[in-house]
């Protein structure tokens, strides 16, 4: 038989970064012990953390009809309207944004969002192609297949600022980002996945006038970020109003297994993304809010990303960070950027002898599973050297792992770079 698939369908159903991703880490976990994991985007294993949703898991277990109306109904497509209430409560008290339920929708995931979202945004309308705009490349891998239609995104190159101590920052470049009449939204994760940068309040402050100005959309995907789970390690100040597009995720509180996320926005998105779901989905899975909603009322959520998940991951990256530093220093060509918040260290390796996929397939065979970097670069439109010179470590994992997997990292490029 002959399967003919669409253009749609065969590029969402091609190989992908993002499939390459999930798949290496799905193998290794599921039938490689030795393999170390330093690839992929799995919250670590937080005892704090753990402890709540177990606890949380009882509490419904032992409520009994609270569990029977999870597991047991639909809720509407976008979101248990209890749930959307309580979260624009906490929103309003935590983060004093002025956000109503109609501007909460639950979604099956961040991932899942972003894929509406896009749909909604980018593409032919009106017979003119209106494109995604990624101010800051490298951005999140799990963005770059999700558009239906072709060349849909585009992405500025950053300021590349060295710093003492082989540290380096990416920072916007105002003079290259030129908003013309076909972006149709903005889009940034901050901090950033892959590379933990965090833009300044004064970069931010200046996209949000630019965005305004234009009459578009700034979409800030806060999956590591504010309210939750905060694994960010300098000062952030959460922002929203009705021009912006929050997307939040409970994911990397610990709960990835959920597939829970909410999107903070003016309600023709909000209404826009319910309607999709129904669509796609239907629904959502009901296990997170209801694991989440009683959390809500409080402080816990906040006090733990401050006291517990913070320092935890922060400890992490300062561990890594120091020990690639130990064994890179004086002996290969290398940046890593400053490290203000997610869950990755990301190296650059100046004037890499072999490209970053090469440099990934190595690194495999010592057991050892990285993120090449140029997957992070889509949108460009002219080639950049850099792209191919650069690593996505995940320092989530057990701190032995992490070490072991960062000697073998240092071993493999040193000579490799000049
Ligand atoms: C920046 C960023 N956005 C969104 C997602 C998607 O997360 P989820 O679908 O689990 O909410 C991830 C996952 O790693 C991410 O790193």
């Amino acid at each position: 038989m002959i399967h003919t698939f669409t253009d749609i369908g065969a590029k969402l159903a091609g190989p992908s970064g993002i499939q390459e991703l999930m798949e290496d880490l799905g193998q290794a976990l599921t039938s490689d012990p030795q393999m170390r994991m330093l690839g992929g985007g799995n919250p670590a294993a937080v005892p704090g953390m753990q402890a709540l949703w177990r606890r949380r898991v009882q509490e419904l277990v032992a409520e009994g009809a609270a569990l029977d109306r999870a597991l047991g109904n639909y809720d509407p497509p976008g979101g248990n309207p209890q749930f959307r209430e309580l979260f624009a409560d906490f929103l309003r008290r935590n983060c004093g944004w002025d956000v109503a339920p109609k501007n909460i929708v639950v979604m099956p995931g961040g991932q899942s969002a972003f894929f509406y979202l896009y749909t909604i945004l980018a593409g032919n309308s009106a017979g003119k192609k209106r494109r995604v705009l990624f101010p800051i490349t490298p951005e999140y891998i799990g963005y770059a297949n999700q558009t239906l239609e072709r060349d849909c995104f585009s992405a500025v190159r950053p300021r590349i600022d060295e710093c003492e101590g082989n540290i380096f920052k990416y920072r916007i470049d105002f003079d290259r980002l030129c908003i013309t009449d076909d972006v149709a939204a903005v889009c940034l994760s901050c901090p950033t996945n892959p590379t933990g940068n965090v833009i300044s309040a004064d970069e931010l402050g200046a996209l949000r006038r630019l965005c305004a100005h234009h009459g578009i959309p700034l979409i800030l995907d806060q999956a590591y970020g504010m309210p939750f789970p905060g694994a960010i390690y300098v000062d952030w100040q959460p922002v929203w109003d009705q021009d912006m597009i929050v997307s939040i995720s409970l994911s990397k509180l610990g709960l990835p297994g959920t597939r829970t996320s909410v999107i903070v926005a003016h309600e023709r998105i909000t209404i826009a993304l319910a309607n999709m779901n129904a669509v796609v989905a239907l629904a959502n899975g009901n296990l997170g809010q209801a694991i989440l909603k009683p959390l809500l009322a409080g402080d816990e959520l906040i006090s733990l990303s401050q006291n517990v998940i913070r320092p935890f991951y922060e400890q992490k990256s300062r561990t890594a960070a120091a020990v690639l530093h130990d064994k890179l220093n004086g002996r290969a060509d290398y940046g890593l950027h400053a490290s203000e918040g997610a869950f990755f260290l990301w190296l650059w390796l100046k004037n890499l002898r072999i490209t970053s996929a090469d440099l990934y397939q190595r690194l495999k065979r010592r057991k050892v599973l990285v993120v090449p970097g140029h997957y992070f670069f889509f949108g460009l439109d002219e080639p950049w050297d850099h792209s191919q010179q650069c690593l996505r470590i995940t320092y989530s994992q057990d701190d032995r792992i992490v070490r072991e997997g960062l000697e073998i990292i240092a071993d493999e490029v040193i000579g490799l770079t000049t």
